[in-house]
């Protein structure tokens, strides 16, 4: 059985035909074509998937895309502005805060998360923030400092 929904997602109202059962990670890179919200485990534990829905982070891979239906998602592709990176995005490159990457769009959209609720963090705050994202080769440290350095440049009276 197929239902027609609409997904908002980074501004984009997109019509769509899915199963019940389809997970929201699966609909945004197969159907959508947004390749940068990665499968991980599968199973909630490594933040891969993270994308931000109505503002909160949640595992797109545990989450069904019926569900997701009327709701704002936010996903890697949506943090850009008028063809500039955002500042978390400069700021993990600055940092150098990644290696293979493939945890990154996770990592930005939880601490986008967070800095929205919390513009200045400590850094407990940040490393609670981020407990749900794993990284299998940078090491958290850059990554921290990362976001306090999106965060400065974030309450910046030029962003
Ligand atoms: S792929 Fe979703 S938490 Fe790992
Ligand atoms: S940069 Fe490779 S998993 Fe984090």
């Amino acid at each position: 059985m197929s239902i027609e929904i609409n997904l908002r997602v980074n501004g984009i109202v997109y019509p769509l035909v899915v199963d019940p059962w389809d997970l929201l990670l699966n609909v945004l890179r197969d159907k959508l074509g947004l390749m940068g919200t990665k499968y991980g485990c599968g199973g909630g534990d490594c933040g891969a998937c993270t994308v931000l829905i109505d503002g909160q982070a949640v595992n797109s891979c545990l989450y069904l895309a019926v569900s997701a239906a009327g709701k704002e998602i936010l996903t890697v592709e949506g943090l850009e502005r008028d063809r500039k990176l955002h500042p978390l995005q400069q700021a993990f490159i600055q940092s150098g805060a990644l290696q293979c990457g493939y945890c990154t769009p996770g990592m930005l959209l939880s601490s986008k998360a967070l800095l929205d609720k919390n513009p200045d963090p400590t850094e407990d705050e940040i490393k609670v923030a981020l407990a749900g994202n794993l990284c299998r080769c940078t090491g958290y440290q850059k990554i921290i400092e990362a976001v306090q350095a999106g965060a400065k440049a974030l309450r910046s009276p030029q962003y």
